[in-house]
């Protein structure tokens, strides 16, 4: 995409996001009430400006903005997921979004960014034109967190406390999924194909809310040394609309652990620690979860409980309820082992650890006659 189209582009939406930032918080925050509130108190009457802390602001009893404060202070105290779901309604009949969003140090547009990856980066764009395509920077991140959680603070308070960048980068792809849905892509991953051709019609995109793919399928008795989950889920390339149930539990679940470490003094950095706090490992478990959860799922029909031998050695898509879960050929071609197909295999759609094959010319000497 050309730069500037580029630029416009972020442009509308981030005045889109800040309009409906503005409107939201007009609707539901009690922020910008409690400000103003501040204002005409300390203006107003001298003698609650002198206290030592100035008196919450309490709008006319049986007023909208009233009842909208009380109904913002009912919500703040309900559990984390509950919040999240009232921020980010989850509607599977809406169409997957249209945006690819990656992440990296640089943007495509700065002279920094590696070559190496100019191409993977470049073959997001080409495969799904009319798409919204961004590599956001860290500093764009974090300013998009706050505006896309302002509403529930501890999201916030969570990503800002993670000790080192793999842990942010590996939260905002569910934070940035969760509110806006789309495709989100490493960006050492190449497209094979546009993701509207991941799944088979055959599914019906309106009954679908999330798209995963096998990461690995270690079916030896030695697979704990190797993996973490006897099947792992890619969470380098995930497509979901916005407020779907596992992007719920997955950031909840985050920013719980996140701040009860931030409490007993455990941001460490170690690397068993990064993937056991925001990796595949936790992203796997909370797709089980949803999938054997009596909230979402109907038990009484249910032939039992679904876990990992259920995906073991599958070589078709499989849907449960809203998700479709890919064979381990489509998000990790080439990888040589579980079983996965070759790059040139139908089935392939995203290639992952890709980084650029630069045509070399033949080194030989050969005589033209
Ligand atoms: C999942 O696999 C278990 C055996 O591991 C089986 O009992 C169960 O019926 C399977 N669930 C579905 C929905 O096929």
């Amino acid at each position: 995409m050309a730069p500037f189209r580029r630029a416009l582009i972020l442009a509308a939406i981030i005045l889109t996001s800040l309009y409906l930032l503005h409107r939201h918080q007009s609707n539901t925050a009690p922020t910008v009430l409690s400000q103003k509130a501040e204002a005409t108190s300390s203006s107003n009457d001298k003698a609650a400006s002198n206290a030592a802390a100035p008196a919450p602001y309490t709008p006319p009893p049986g007023t909208a903005k009233q009842q909208q404060l009380q109904k913002f202070h009912e919500l703040r105290k309900r559990p984390l997921k509950e919040q999240l779901a009232y921020q980010f309604p989850y509607n599977v009949r809406s169409k997957f979004p249209k945006f690819i969003w990656q992440t990296w140090k640089y943007t495509p547009s700065s002279n920094l960014f590696e070559e190496k990856y100019r191409e993977s980066e470049a073959s997001w764009t080409e495969a799904h034109p009319g798409f919204v395509h961004e590599v956001i920077t860290d500093s764009v991140a974090k300013h998009l967190v706050k505006y896309l959680y302002g509403a529930v603070p501890e999201v916030v308070e969570a990503y800002n406390a993670m000790p080192i960048p793999i842990l942010k980068a590996d939260f905002f792809r569910y934070l940035i999924l969760l509110a806006r849905g789309g495709v989100y892509a490493d960006i050492d991953t190449y497209a094979l194909k546009p993701a509207q051709e991941w799944v088979n019609p055959a599914f019906k995109p309106s009954n679908l809310g999330l798209v995963i793919g096998i990461e690995a399928d270690p079916d030896r008795p030695d697979w704990h040394d190797w993996y973490s989950r006897r099947i792992q889920f890619c969470q380098w390339t995930i497509q979901c609309k916005p407020g779907h149930p596992v992007l719920l539990e997955i950031v909840s679940k985050i920013t719980k652990e996140t701040l009860e470490r931030k409490r007993s003094g455990q941001l460490t950095k170690d690397h068993h620690t990064v993937l056991e706090w925001t990796g595949p490992g936790p992203w796997t478990d909370a797709v089980f979860q949803y999938f054997n959860d009596p909230e979402y799922f109907d038990m009484e029909t249910s032939t039992g409980e679904i876990g990992p031998m259920n995906f073991t050695k599958m070589t078709e898509p499989i849907q449960v309820g809203d998700v479709v879960v890919l064979p381990i050929t489509a998000f990790s071609p080439g990888i040589g082992h579980s079983g996965a197909g070759e790059v040139d295999d139908p089935m392939a759609c995203v290639q992952h650890g890709f980084e650029g094959l630069l045509p070399k010319m033949e080194l030989s000497l050969r005589l033209i006659s």
